[in-house]
Parts: structure tokens; sequence; C-alpha cells
């Protein structure tokens, strides 16, 4: 214990009857007595912290200070001696007129009132507020977890933050993107939980709980909500037109959760094998995917008489399937003999020639 003061005699042994002996003395004299110069200024620290609570006197004389835990009544120290048995205060003081507790790793049973206690008669004493402050945790095993549901139903997702002061909770998506809440649009929902009603595939992301109470840090939980729904599945052009030599490609958009098998069939159901590998083979597949979304292209190269006809997309999930059909029609070759697809030969002729565009002579 740093002892600060001159007055550094040893006073241990009879602090008690001291202070009886002292509080026995009256006087009507209001200058003899000691005063508070300022009150005990309340205190708010963030647990784990130290703490420290000031007491002023002025004229303290031969009277005594002690600190008392008003909420337990107990006493915490009287003048230079520490009387509580917890390791975590401690005491300094100086000029017999400063007296400082110390409250080391503030936990949450340090919250409360303090006082400051002049052993005078009658008793003088000052008190201040210890406010213990605990920044939001989110309590787990309380929290909903990531969550698959079926679209239509209704989903609740829940989150429960403990912390002092009681933490606010709110709701909102990853991508800070609006969401239909209950038939509004909203971009946060207040409070622990977040119950969907009809919960549509546009619900599907991640949704962030943010717990705050003003004491540093916030803390936040990212929760996955998948909507799990049957393929569905749109085309853009059903009718398509395609001269003898052409290349062609066919699209079909899908959506679906779990993610979709997706694939092309011929006119007699024959799956259509992509031949992306093989340089010039017939049929190229591109899937593109892009969340539940899936682009479907196919390529038919050279076209021929045989290729006309009906090819399906078809899309597959464990909650159902869907398909959709393109035909694709003879048109009459345009009147040029050329078709329009352009191959650079290389940089060296283009810079020569300019902006010569190289075409090649359609195949019968
Ligand atoms: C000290 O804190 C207590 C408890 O929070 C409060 O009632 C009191 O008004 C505060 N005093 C001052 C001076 O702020
Ligand atoms: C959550 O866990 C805490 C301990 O970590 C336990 O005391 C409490 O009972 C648990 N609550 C539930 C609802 O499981
Ligand atoms: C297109 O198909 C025809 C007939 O099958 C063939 O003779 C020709 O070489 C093909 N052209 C190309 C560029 O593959």
């Amino acid at each position: 214990m740093n002892d600060l003061s001159s007055d550094s005699c040893s006073m241990a042994a009879p602090v008690l009857l001291l202070l009886l002996i002292a509080g026995s003395a009256t006087s009507s004299d209001e200058s003899l007595f000691p005063r508070f110069v300022e009150p005990v200024t309340n205190v708010t620290v963030t647990v784990g912290r130290d703490a420290l609570l000031a007491c002023v006197v002025e004229d303290l004389r031969g009277y005594k200070v002690a600190w008392v835990r008003v909420d337990t009544q107990t006493i915490l120290s009287i003048h230079h001696n520490i009387i509580t048995q917890n390791p975590r205060i401690s005491l300094s003081y100086n000029d017999h007129r400063s007296w400082y507790l110390h409250i080391k790793s503030v936990q949450e049973v340090d919250r409360g009132w303090y006082m400051c206690q002049v052993n005078t008669d009658p008793m003088r004493s000052r008190k201040g507020y210890l406010q213990v402050v605990v920044p939001p945790s989110i309590i787990d095993n309380m929290t909903s977890t990531d969550m698959v549901v079926r679209e239509g139903s209704d989903v609740s997702l829940v989150c429960r933050a403990s912390g002092y002061p009681e933490p606010y909770v709110m709701w909102r998506r990853e991508d800070g993107q609006d969401f239909n809440y209950n038939g509004e649009s909203v971009s946060v929902v207040d409070g622990e939980t977040l119950t969907i009603t009809k919960v549509s595939r546009l619900h599907m992301g991640a949704y962030l709980c943010i717990a705050s109470n003003g004491v540093p840090p916030s803390i936040s939980k990212r929760i996955m909500l998948m909507v799990q729904f049957p393929p569905m599945l749109s085309i853009p052009n059903q009718l398509e037109g395609a001269y003898i030599g052409q290349d062609v490609t066919l699209e079909c958009h899908t959506e679906a959760y779990p993610s979709s098998i997706n694939y092309w069939t011929t006119d007699r159901g024959d799956m259509i094998i992509s031949e992306m590998e093989i340089v010039g083979g017939k049929y190229e597949a591109f899937p593109m995917d892009s969340g539940y979304n899936k682009f479907m292209m196919l390529k038919i190269r050279n076209i021929t008489k045989e290729d006309f006809g009906f090819y399906k997309c078809i899309a597959k999930n464990s909650l159902g399937e869907t398909d959709g059909i393109i035909k694709l029609d003879e048109i009459p070759a345009p009147p040029s003999a050329f078709t329009t697809q352009k191959t650079v030969i290389d940089n060296q002729t283009i810079k020569k020639k300019g902006h010569h565009e190289v075409f090649w002579p359609m195949t019968p």
C-alpha cells in the first residue's frame, strides 16, 4: 500500500477504540469539525477494469476516515487499514486529506453504494455509486442457428443477449438490403425475435442480430436463412429460328433451392451431352449460377436439317422437377454468302490493315 502522507505513524492496533473515543468528542463549533470538500462522485466502470472512489476531507484532525459498502453494511477500511478480506480492494491516501478506495478488476457484485464516513458524533458521511457496466454478449444456447425452411412456412429467428444495462437487440440483412417483413419493406427489425410469416425465396440470405447497450463493443451473430422451393423455369424465347450451317444458342432460366440439377434433352428425350471439351463438338452447354438462379444455355453448332425440332430444358431438385420446351425452326439463309462469324488472324495483320475484318465463307 502506498502511504503518501507525512502522517505515517502506525495506528493500526487501537483503531476501533480510537474511533469510539474520537466519536464522543462533541462541540458546537463547526470549524473544529472535518468537512467534505466534494461529494463522493459516482463512478462507472466496465467489468474487468479497475475503479477508484475518492473522498476528500478537510480538517480531519484526529478523526478517522472509513470506507463502507452500504448494501452489505461491510466496513472496507478504517484510517490506514484495510478491513475487508476482499483481495481486490486496496486503499491509498494523501496529506491526510484525500482517501482513495481502489477496486481492482471490478465485478458485477461490486455494483452499489460506497460510503466515506468520518467518526464525528453524529457520524458524517458522503456516498457515491459504483456502476458496473457489462458489454453485450450473445447467449449462444438461446439463440437460433442457421435454418432451412420451406417456402410459405412461418419462421422465427431468436437472438438473446446479456449485458448491463440490458442490451437492445435488432435484426438486419447482412447485405444491407430491405426485406419484406409481414407486408412492410424494412431494413431493421427491433427485438429479440424475427418472425417472418409465409417466408419467400426472397428472404433467403444471411441475417445479423446485433446487440448493443452503449458499452463497447456491440456484438453480432450471423444466421443463415435458407428457403427451400421446387424448381421454377422461364424461357425468354420459346421459338427460335436458324438457318442451315448457323450456330444457335437456346436459353432457359431456372430458380430452385436446394440447387437443382439442370440438363437438356432432344425431341426424343435423349439427354444432350455437352461437348465443350471437344474442338468442334456439336453441343456446348453453359450453366451459370447466381444464388438460387441458374442460366442454362445450349449452343448448337453448324445446324443441319436434323437439328430442327424441339429441345427441352429440365431442372430437378429434391422438392420437384420442371421442364420447358423450345422449338427450333428453320429460316431461310440470308442473301449474303457469308456468315457473321469474325475471326482475327493476328494482331500484326490487324495493325497493318487497320480495322479490316476478315469473314469466312459459309460452308454449303
Ligand atoms: C449517482 O448514481 C445513483 C445511482 O445510479 C443516482 O441515483 C444518483 O443520482 C447519482 N448521483 C449523481 C450525483 O450523479
Ligand atoms: C445455456 O448455457 C448455460 C451455461 O453456459 C446454462 O447455464 C443454461 O442453463 C443453458 N440454457 C439453456 C436453455 O440450455
Ligand atoms: C458443318 O456441317 C457440314 C455437314 O454436316 C459439314 O460438311 C461442314 O464441314 C460443317 N462445318 C463446320 C464449320 O463444322
